[in-house]
């Protein structure tokens, strides 16, 4: 379904800031899978998903999705097949508009272009009704500015939003990160509701190794620029997080006492 060949990305080449950000990235996701991806700060998990949304290139190597390359199509050409949700609250809606029109935007992508603007009454039940589905009570709430929102209900809002279009792959970065632990809870519950309801095929970048295990049927664990240790539906069952930490010292052999901070 996606399948990403021998990818490699390098920032800043030949200056002195050079940074080899993916080397070797070669990852064949069937439709459904739900992947969870850890490591440390810096390891290239958001280059990862930037790779797939299109939002960069890589130097070398191909993406592919349901067989097709795309690895030359940009963003916005992807974008209808890819929803994505981000670490910032603030990045995937539009503070200053109302609920129903951020709604609006995101229905629009899915609309031929002269139906993209404004709020017929139909849409305006289908907002209505999938808004419900969160429990958030944001279905009274259509004319409120989303800036007014706490970061949960924006979340939420910006999962029911990435997947509107009815995307075959799912991008989540961090997006559970910046909420406190109740909020994080319902997101995450959320995700897994709205992942199953689609189907999605969905990465899932996150730095709790709980809920990396918890989610999903496989896991990949980045270091470097580089997929270090890969885990299928069978092996990821009986995964724990002291096995987890110790592959990842074994593969690195140093540095444990802070990266167990950084990924726990
Ligand atoms: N646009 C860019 N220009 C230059 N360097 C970049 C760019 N984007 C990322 N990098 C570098 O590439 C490396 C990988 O970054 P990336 O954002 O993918 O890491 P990450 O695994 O998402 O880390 P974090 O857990 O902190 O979000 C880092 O060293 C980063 O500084
Ligand atoms: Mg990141």
């Amino acid at each position: 379904m996606l399948q990403l060949k021998q990818i490699y990305k390098v920032f800043n080449e030949g200056t002195p800031d050079e940074k080899m950000a993916l080397s070797h990235i070669d990852l064949h996701l069937s439709k459904g899978d739900f992947v969870t991806v850890i490591g440390s700060n810096g390891a290239g998990k958001s280059t990862l998903m930037n790779m797939v949304s299109g939002k960069l290139k890589p130097d070398i190597g191909q993406i592919m999705i349901d067989g097709k390359n795309v690895t030359s199509l940009q963003e916005h050409k992807r974008a209808r097949q890819i929803g994505r949700v981000f670490q910032d609250p603030m990045a995937g809606t539009a503070p200053a508009m109302t609920i129903e029109e951020n709604l609006a935007i995101a229905y629009g992508r899915t609309a031929t272009r002269n139906l993209k603007w404004g709020v017929t009454k139909k849409r305006k039940e289908l907002f209505r009704e999938k808004l419900e589905s969160l429990n958030l009570g944001l279905e009274n709430r259509l004319n409120a500015k989303v800036g007014l929102l706490s970061g949960g209900e924006r979340q939420a809002l910006s999962l029911l939003m990435a997947t509107f279009t009815e995307p075959k792959i799912l991008l989540l970065d961090e997006h559970t990160a910046a909420l406190d632990p109740s909020r994080a809870e319902l997101v995450t519950r959320l995700t897994k509701d709205i992942v199953k309801e689609y189907g999605l095929t969905t990465l899932m970048v996150t730095h709790n190794m709980q809920q990396a295990l918890d989610l999903g049927n496989r896991l990949i664990l980045m270091d470097k620029g580089q997929i270090i240790f890969m885990s299928d539906e069978e092996q990821k069952k009986q995964l724990t997080i002291e096995k987890l930490l110790s592959e990842f010292q074994r593969i690195r052999g140093e540095q444990m006492a802070s990266d167990r901070a950084m990924l726990v």
